[in-house]
């Protein structure tokens, strides 16, 4: 919890768990500092996107000079204009999520709203038919409910039967766009080319499982966060409907305060120094970015939700050469829903009594918040 990042930023920044051989980053500027240091803290082999998966391929999982590869090729397509060309379906795409609700004056937030939102944003991106999107919602939501109640190699094995069916999927998209090209990301991922090289489909395949994995649960909980934080405090919603222009700094404050993602993951190539302390090769680093978030030689009281906090640089899209990818997607994602939805939902509250739940992994996930409104 944040108090732990408070007292672990303070006495031990630099820690080192003995019983499972982890170390510990807490502070902003070590966190920048091993995420910079990508030539001692490697993300090849960490956990999460480990042995066994497609994952393991990926931009995420790999270091220079490979992942520099990856990521050029990769931008040519997932440029900032892709992204803005977006805007129209994302704006449709919201407005057919609060039709379905808006005349009910209750919602869940997270099932009504914030999990299909992000995943037919996906799936437009990718190019995935709408009749798909039966199918398509599955893979969304996997490692969400389904997979509590299994065991780690049963979940495991349940993650790599799926992800085959992902990568049977999206390779005959692949084939059907080479043989004629939309305007999709999988087309034009098919025909990036740097110095003569392309993507293989290995590669590509990979990388669409991959913006399902990273952009689907992470833009779901920015949704969740976000409405969780309107609930909690009615004035700043009345505040946002009357001053339209505040959002995108309240977006970045949701963004560092109640991350989607809290923690990413490293492995030490070599031994390394690292504030006055000796990190073995091949440790396992967990670098807090959520900490890093909350330090006060950063940000000024790191425990105040300041919806105009300016400077506001974060650490939630990560830091370096692996920074998201999906940032400006997501931003794009909240800064057309959430005016939508104070817009033409009003007096938004929680409903008493029922306790919004919630999972603590490798993100902290709001799983269910129900609301009242009215239209
Ligand atoms: C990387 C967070 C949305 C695609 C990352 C990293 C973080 C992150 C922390 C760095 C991981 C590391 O350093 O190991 C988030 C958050 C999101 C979000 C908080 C939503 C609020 C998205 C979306 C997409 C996406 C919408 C795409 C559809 C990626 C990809 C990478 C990445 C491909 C790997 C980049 C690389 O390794 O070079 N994200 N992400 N993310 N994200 Fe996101």
């Amino acid at each position: 919890s944040f108090q732990w990042f408070d007292a672990m930023r303070r006495n031990q920044p630099v820690f080192h768990e003995e019983q499972s051989h982890t170390w510990h980053i807490f502070r902003y500027d070590d966190i920048r500092q091993v995420l910079t240091d990508t030539a001692h803290f490697s993300s090849e082999n960490v956990p999460g996107f480990s042995e066994g998966t497609f994952l393991n391929g990926t931009v995420v999982a790999k270091d220079p000079p490979y992942h520099r590869k990856l990521r050029n090729l990769v931008n040519q397509a997932f440029t900032p204009r892709a992204v803005n060309h977006l805007s129209g379906r994302v704006s449709e795409i919201a407005q057919d999520l609060l039709d379905n609700v808006s005349g009910n004056g209750k919602m869940d937030v997270v099932r009504d709203i914030a999990f299909p939102f992000p995943a037919k944003v996906i799936a437009e991106l990718l190019g995935v038919p709408a009749n798909d999107w039966d199918i398509f919602r599955r893979w969304a939501g996997a490692g969400d409910e389904d997979m509590q109640q299994y065991t780690p190699e049963q979940a495991m094995k349940g993650r790599q039967t799926m992800e085959n069916q992902m990568y049977d999927y999206f390779s005959r998209l692949l084939a059907e766009r080479s043989r004629s090209p939309r305007e999709d990301l999988i087309s034009s991922l098919s025909v990036a080319e740097i110095d003569g090289e392309r993507l293989s489909e290995k590669e590509l395949v990979s990388f669409c499982i991959l913006l399902l994995a990273a952009g689907q649960e992470t833009t779901k909980n920015l949704i969740a966060n976000a409405l969780y934080c309107f609930t909690e405090d009615l004035a700043l919603q009345q505040r946002l409907r009357q001053e339209p222009a505040m959002m995108q700094s309240t977006i970045e404050e949701v963004l560092r305060y109640l991350p989607p993602v809290w923690f990413t993951f490293r492995r030490t190539a070599s031994d390394v120094e690292f504030g006055g302390k000796t990190i073995p090769a091949n440790s396992i680093v967990l670098v807090w970015n959520a900490s890093g978030n909350r330090d006060p030689e950063q940000f000024p009281e790191p425990d105040r939700f300041d919806p105009m906090r300016e400077p506001n640089r974060h650490l939630t899209f990560g830091h370096g050469i692996h920074f998201c990818i999906g940032a400006p997607l997501a931003r794009l994602e909240a800064r057309i829903l959430l005016p939508m939805m104070l817009e033409q939902l009003k007096d938004i509250r929680r409903v008493p009594d029922v306790p919004i739940t919630v999972r603590a992994g490798i993100v902290y996930v709001i799983q269910s918040l129900p609301i009242t409104f009215t239209a």
